[in-house]
């Protein structure tokens, strides 16, 4: 099945009970025991639920895993992922990451006795040079947030197995219509569905995929334990809006490289930090594992110029936090999204303080590059 038809066909969409071609909520805490302690398929709706199980069945069919498990946020499936760690092992992880990620190892699994090492994972020495014998996890981000460094997935999985580690990518920027992990040799992927997969920016969501029956068993246990299990309307709404996910990206890959072309050429804009744009070994290395270069991009104003009213001058793209919505945003990673790093580690990472996020919209590309001029020329 081609992915186009999957996100509508894919894993089981079908209610098994009534037909239904929409899977129904299935809004209930517990189920109806037939005989004590006979095991029932659904006992428990934090352990089962057949809404959530019909869009982590749709998730794993997209990412071309075996199983998917849904969570509250992609925080949550962030830290399903990093509970298969114990005290004592290392990380080595992409040092631009989403700031709430660094957060959560940089913050708490510290305290828990697990360390890390933040590198540049697009550069295959300095990842080689990161693993240590107690390294149990390579993870990364392709592309990266906000730098949009990506990464050879393949040789990154490569350098993490020679170690006796797992390779986990967290796949929100790209999303699934543009790029499978697990294909490319990662054990693990992650998305924050609060992003294109929901897509409407109305609901939270986290996903973990695998494809090794020992990892699913794994992470399923996790699930359950921890408890922050997506709920049946959240499933629902999540699931809905992937049926529309390919026609969505197609669009938000189109927009974006119209626009990064723009801007590229723009007197008032210094750099355009977009794997799209020809001439970077990012660009060779996405058109390789790639299938569209996504909706996002970075930038950076000349030199002196003036990044709060250049936002705040913007209409159609809006000051927000997040991406991945079919309304274009455009944010400030060092007030916002990645605030939470702290400034030296994040400038030395190369996260200035003037750079500009932008999550490019499906609205029409002339209002997008008309508001994006508007906006440049008033500086
Ligand atoms: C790449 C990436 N991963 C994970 C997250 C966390 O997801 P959530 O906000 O759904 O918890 C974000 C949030 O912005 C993100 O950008």
């Amino acid at each position: 099945m081609k992915f186009e038809t999957k996100v509508i066909h894919g894993g089981t969409q079908e209610d098994p009970y009534t037909g239904a071609i929409t899977t129904p909520i299935y809004q209930t805490s517990t189920y109806h025991q037939q005989t004590l302690g006979g095991h029932a398929k659904y006992e428990y709706t934090r352990g089962e639920n057949p809404t959530r199980f019909a869009l982590e069945s749709v998730m794993a069919a997209i990412e071309n895993g075996t199983d998917g498990f849904a969570f509250s946020s992609g925080m949550a499936a962030i830290h399903a992922t990093m509970s298969l760690l114990k005290a004592g092992d290392h990380i080595v992880m992409a040092n631009d990451v989403y700031g709430g990620t660094f957060r959560l190892v940089n913050r708490i699994l510290t305290d828990l006795g697990i360390t890390f090492t933040a590198v540049d994972t697009a550069d295959s020495v300095a990842l080689q040079e990161a693993i240590k014998p107690t390294t149990k996890m390579v993870y990364l981000e392709s592309p990266s947030n906000p730098l949009m460094h990506v990464t050879d997935i393949a040789e990154a999985a490569r350098i993490a197995h020679d170690a006796g580690a797992i390779a986990v990518v967290d796949n929100t920027f790209a999303s699934p219509y543009n790029q499978n992990p697990l294909d490319l040799g990662a054990d693990v992927v992650i998305h924050s569905g609060t992003k294109y997969l929901g897509g409407h920016a109305d609901v939270l969501s986290g996903f973990v995929i695998v494809k090794d029956a020992e990892l699913a068993a794994r992470i399923k246990f996790i699930q359950m334990s921890i408890g922050a299990v997506l709920s049946p309307q959240d499933s629902y709404l999540v699931q809905r809006s992937i049926k529309t996910l390919s026609l969505r990206v197609q669009r938000h890959n189109e927009n974006a490289m119209a626009l990064a072309e723009f801007l590229n050429n723009h007197p008032k804009v210094g750099k355009v930090y977009f794997p799209g744009l020809p001439g970077t070994p990012d660009y060779e290395i996405a058109r390789r594992q790639m299938r569209g270069f996504g909706g996002m991009m970075s930038i950076e104003l000349q030199p002196g110029l003036d990044v709060k009213q250049f936002v705040e001058n913007l209409d159609v793209f809006l000051l927000a936090e997040s991406l991945g919505g079919v309304e274009s945003l455009i944010e400030v990673p060092a007030i916002m999204t990645h605030a939470s790093i702290p400034r030296d580690i994040r400038l030395a990472n190369g996260i200035k303080d003037e750079f500009v996020r932008i999550s490019v919209g499906i609205e029409n590309i002339d209002d997008l590059i008309a508001d994006m001029t508007k906006g440049l020329d008033a500086l």
